[in-house]
């Protein structure tokens, strides 16, 4: 029997009525129409489906929608503020950190929790975060230097 689910999605109340069983990623992209976070394995190995659960990545292909009742989901599409891109957005495309682009909004994901953690990460840091994100064209030096640069752009901005 379906079940009514209430929780929040890029700062907006959600009820959605889903079956036993339905992803978070499911309701995310069929229900709710945020495609931004991708299907890739389906078993929580590659990242592409990377969301924020109250603040931590999660693999919403693995997440069961009802789990995240009452709690505070964020998608790529709900880092833009006002019609600009985060900083971590506008990082990526100035640092070239994607080519076919499958993987990136799993990968801004984690690097948007790393970042809420760890305001100013060195290298390793990155690497550990970023490490279950797979990126099948191997951009990984400039997804490194993506997230670098979105730190440095944070630390200008806050310093302001
Ligand atoms: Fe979720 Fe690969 S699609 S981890
Ligand atoms: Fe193609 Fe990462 S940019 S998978």
């Amino acid at each position: 029997m379906s079940q009514l689910i209430e929780f929040s999605v890029n700062g907006v109340h959600r009820r959605i009525l889903a079956p036993p069983g339905r992803t978070l990623l499911n309701v995310l992209r069929e229900n709710l129409d945020l495609t931004g976070a991708k299907l890739g394995c389906g078993e929580g190995q590659c990242g592409s489906c990377t969301v924020l659960v109250d603040g931590r990545p999660v693999r919403s292909c693995i997440t069961p929608a009802a789990s995240v009742a009452g709690r505070r989901v964020t998608t790529i599409e709900g880092l833009e503020q006002n019609g600009r891109l985060d900083l971590l957005q506008e990082s990526f495309l100035k640092a070239g950190a994607l080519q076919c682009g499958f993987c990136t909004s799993g990968m801004i994901m984690a690097a948007a929790a790393l970042l809420r953690q760890t305001p100013n990460p060195d290298e390793a840091q990155i690497a550990k975060q970023m490490q279950g994100n797979i990126c099948r064209c191997g951009t990984y030096p400039r997804i490194v230097e993506a997230v670098r640069l979105a730190s440095s752009l944070r630390k200008g901005v806050s310093n302001a």
